[in-house]
């Protein structure tokens, strides 16, 4: 798969299966986007974004942070899930509503209708800022899906193979796309390119994505 065959793509087509299991749900966050951002925000405002360190010490440039039952956190020691936000001491902030409906909406929408999120990581992108190739491992079962909403500044995805060499297709996401990938494609590779810079009306200087995934 190629950016080549993305160009080709009917721009109003609303559903295209990037690989068997993985599909991407143009707009469908759209509506809910305003509302989403709100609650991000009121997240932040109690678990504040911040650079992770790796494992092998240096931050990551991707600022995150968590709602729900568990979030994710990568320090020295590796990456993992925990209740408790290691900044504050406190449980991270319960997904509002309107994450969870939205989650398992698009997942229904995906072919996985029982999707539970129980954490969901909220990164967010300054322009400049990428994400490296990765797998999300560290869930305890692969059954379920994960779940990425795209909002803000534009960003190219870029969806890869099993193996960390397989070439990755380059999937360009716009405010409000989601994309779902499960099954066959769980374990696939995946990352995102350095965000140019932009100001969008609902952002201003900044990508935000909210990952869900069943942690446990
Ligand atoms: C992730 O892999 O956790 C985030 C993907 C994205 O920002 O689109
Ligand atoms: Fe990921």
């Amino acid at each position: 798969m190629t950016a080549d065959l993305f160009d080709d793509v009917d721009p109003d087509q609303r559903s295209l299966v990037l690989a068997p299991g993985a599909t991407l749900l143009r707009g469908f966050a759209s509506d809910a986007a305003r509302r989403l951002l709100d609650e991000a925000e009121a997240v932040a405002a109690v678990a504040p974004f911040r650079r992770m360190e790796k494992p092998g010490g240096l931050a990551m440039a991707v600022a995150m942070t968590n709602c729900g039952t568990f979030g994710w956190v990568s320090d020295r020691a590796g990456y993992r899930y925990v209740r408790e936000d290691p900044c504050t001491g406190r449980p991270w902030p319960p997904m509002h509503a309107c994450f969870l409906s939205l989650a398992t909406a698009a997942a229904s929408c995906a072919g996985y209708p029982d999707f539970r999120p129980d954490a969901c990581l909220i990164n967010r992108y300054a322009p400049g800022t990428r994400l490296s190739l990765h797998q999300d491992r560290d869930e305890r079962d692969f059954a379920a899906p994960i779940v990425s909403v795209s909002l803000g500044l534009p960003a190219v995805f870029l969806f890869g193979g099993e193996r960390r060499r397989d070439r990755p297709a380059r999937v360009p996401l716009r405010h409000g796309d989601v994309v779902v990938w499960g099954g066959p494609s769980r374990l696939r590779f995946h990352g995102v390119e350095p965000v140019g810079s932009g100001n969008h009306p609902a952002t201003g200087a900044w990508r935000v994505n909210l990952t869900f995934r069943m942690a446990q």
